[in-house]
């Protein structure tokens, strides 16, 4: 439903205005209704007051010039007269309210109306539905003054008065409301930024703790836990170095040793697997490294990126130039760290061109983000493998056999340095065929 706010402030603000302006209803009416029943006083004494008047004129007349007299007199609203041979009030109607007979004064009603030469001959009184009455009196000559009172419904509501103070009041409270929740909601607003923000890098920097006793310590909070996050971090990374580091020195003894071996066969096969091993040491200090060190986010040219990567690859294997394709605009500003964006595409294309034996790559953008796609012409990767190769080490089997040489980091790392950039790489299998490495990037910078 869209008159529903999705924010907390919206709804928050939304509750609080309904609530209040009921209240304020309610108030209003109260007191509305309170003057109403002065109001019905001053009305019902008017009215009875100009009956008499209209009384005493007409009996004082002659009576062919009452029905001239009676079309002439100015009436108060509600009340119609005519002078007729017969009484309106019929034997068997139902006497008016005692409420309704004291407020008219109808008690006693010929005696009120002047010195014994004036009063009615004859007074018939009746209800009418509300607050309305039929009176019927009789004159000397025998005719019959017929009175019908029928005041107009109370309607409250319907003072300008009430309407204006009810606009009035509402707009001051819903101003003050915003206002208020607008301010309260803020550090709310301000957390998720800033969780969002130490999601992309644990060195984002802390929130502020100030403002109202909750606010503070929530920040507070949110700051010990970034600290500690960001400590477990540092301690990995440094473990993951050190363990790196330290596996060197016994590598380099046993390729010292496997150099006296016997057996041409098994040395051979030594010095490789021990080769391995450095290679993938080698990525793990890379990989340590990349989260280590901070390079800072700057303005670049994606568009000449994506080239240089592919440049580069054609280099380092000029008979596969021809399978190397950029599409896409000559410029595309971005915002970002260059040289690890360009070591994570550096890591796709070097997978397409690997493992599917081309490297087309299509720059392309769309709603602020920018979006580059890596195809391939190999056999793609089975739909349940789809995420785990994004696992560190993970690799597949026809990969390992083929002896392509990777270690199964450069995925992970793509992806991690994508993810730091608020932005992700998927892997699709293409309906003709080959494999579609996507990464996505905020122009903006994350
Ligand atoms: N374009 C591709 N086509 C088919 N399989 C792929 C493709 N890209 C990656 N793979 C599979 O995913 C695995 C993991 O890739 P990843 O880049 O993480 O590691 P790697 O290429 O083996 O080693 P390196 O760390 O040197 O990149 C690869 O070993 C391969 O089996
Ligand atoms: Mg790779």
């Amino acid at each position: 439903m869209r008159l529903w706010p999705r924010s907390l402030a919206g709804r928050t603000a939304v509750v609080l205005l309904i609530g209040l302006m009921a209240v304020q209803g309610i108030g209003l009416t109260i007191h509305a209704l309170d003057r109403l029943e002065l109001q019905a006083l001053v009305q019902s004494r008017e009215i009875a007051s100009r009956l008499f008047g209209l009384w005493r004129n007409l009996v004082m007349l002659p009576p062919d010039r009452r029905a001239a007299l009676l079309a002439e007199f100015e009436l108060p609203a509600g009340v119609s007269a005519s002078y007729d041979a017969q009484p309106a009030v019929q034997p068997g109607m139902p006497p008016p309210a005692p409420e309704v007979m004291q407020r008219y004064r109808l008690q006693g009603l010929g005696p009120a109306l002047g010195p014994p030469r004036i009063r009615p001959r004859e007074v018939l009184a009746a209800a009418l539905p509300g607050q309305g009455f039929l009176l019927s009196l009789r004159m000397a000559d025998g005719g019959w003054l017929n009175l019908r009172v029928q005041p107009p419904p109370p309607r409250p509501w319907h003072s300008e008065t009430f309407l204006a103070a009810f606009i009035a009041m509402s707009l001051c409270a819903a101003l003050l409301i915003l206002w208020g929740v607008r301010r309260m909601t803020r550090p709310i607003t301000e957390l998720a930024a800033a969780a969002e923000a130490l999601g992309r890098n644990v060195n984002a920097p802390p929130l502020p703790e100030t403002g109202p006793s909750e606010t503070a310590r929530a920040a507070h909070a949110f700051n010990t836990m970034a600290s500690r996050i960001r400590r477990f971090v540092e301690d990995r990374t440094q473990m993951l170095a050190a363990i790196g580091h330290d596996l060197r020195t016994p590598i380099t003894r046993l390729r010292l040793r496997a150099e006296f071996m016997e057996d041409e066969e098994q040395r051979r096969k030594m010095l490789a697997d021990l080769a391995e091993m450095e290679a993938m040491i080698e990525a793990t200090l890379a990989f340590a490294r990349e989260d280590a060190d901070a390079e800072p986010a700057v303005r670049f040219d994606l568009a000449a990126l994506c080239q240089t990567v592919l440049d580069e690859a054609a280099d380092a294997a000029p008979d596969r130039a021809e399978a190397l394709r950029y599409a896409g605009p000559e410029r595309l500003s971005a915002t970002g760290r260059p040289a690890a964006l360009k070591r994570a595409i550096a890591n796709l294309v070097g997978n397409a061109l690997a493992y599917g034996g081309a490297a087309r790559v299509t720059l392309s953008v769309e709603g602020g983000m920018a979006r580059i796609a890596i195809d391939d012409d190999g056999p793609g990767i089975p739909p349940a493998e789809l995420e785990r190769v994004f696992q560190p080490f993970r690799r597949l089997e026809d990969s390992r056999n083929r002896e392509t040489g990777g270690t199964g980091l450069g995925l992970t790392i793509a992806r991690n340095i994508l993810r730091a950039h608020g932005g992700d790489v998927t892997l699709v299998n293409r309906p003709e065929g080959g494999l579609r490495a996507l990464a996505v990037l905020p122009l903006a910078g994350g």
